[in-house]
């Protein structure tokens, strides 16, 4: 592995594992998978209105080891929304403008959206990448068959996790086990954060409705 992002995802797992031991068979997953990424044409790159908004200067105020992964991957980012069969719910339409996610590392075809964007690096394995969500907004409660790592690279947002509420601060971390419910509330800031996806890379997210 000579490509810096990788080796960047790599050291990152490594650092969760001593930080967080009970997080080490995710980070295992993490690590497999990244071996066997390849880097590959993304094409066509897609911004969108969020991003522009806030993607550079939410990632200023960010740091360390995540503001450097998400810094090397930024030029070539391509970014995406998610729920287009949700369009026309006021809260979905609301979490849709202000809301987008840029896939890293993942399968050419990626989870479904729109724009569908193609990742720097192919893996069957995982899906890994950057999400950004505008102020004042709420991802309401969904669940997806991946195993789901979350870092907080800048800002800070609420969290729910089950029927359980926390907040969490940059560089943060956060685990969703597949089937977990879980949603997120964002405050005055932006929150731009990492994802990883380290089974069942290829599901698809679903709104619960309670
Ligand atoms: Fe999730």
């Amino acid at each position: 592995m000579s490509e810096p992002i990788l080796e960047a995802f790599h050291l990152l797992a490594d650092n969760e594992i001593k930080r967080t031991p009970a997080l080490a068979p995710w980070m295992n997953l993490l690590q497999a998978g990244l071996e066997d990424a390849q880097p590959q044409e993304t094409g066509e790159q897609y911004s969108l209105p969020v991003v522009e908004k806030h993607f550079i200067k939410t990632l200023s105020k960010g740091s360390g080891l995540l503001a450097d992964i998400v810094s090397l991957s930024a030029d070539r980012l391509s970014w995406g929304i998610p729920y287009e069969e949700h369009v026309g719910e006021p809260d979905m339409d609301e979490l849709r403008d202000n809301y987008a996610f840029a896939p890293i590392i993942g399968s050419q075809k990626g989870n479904r959206s729109e724009p569908l964007p193609a990742p720097l690096y192919s893996s069957d394995q995982i899906y890994v990448g950057v999400v950004l969500q505008g102020p004042h907004i709420n991802y309401p409660p969904h669940v997806h068959r991946a195993a789901e790592i979350y870092w907080t690279v800048a800002g800070h947002a609420e969290w729910q996790k089950g029927d359980e509420w926390s907040h969490h601060e940059p560089e943060s971390v956060l685990l969703h086990e597949p089937g977990v419910r879980h949603a997120t509330i964002t405050n005055e800031s932006p929150l731009l954060m990492l994802f990883a996806w380290v089974t069942n890379p290829e599901s698809i997210p679903v709104i619960v409705r309670l």
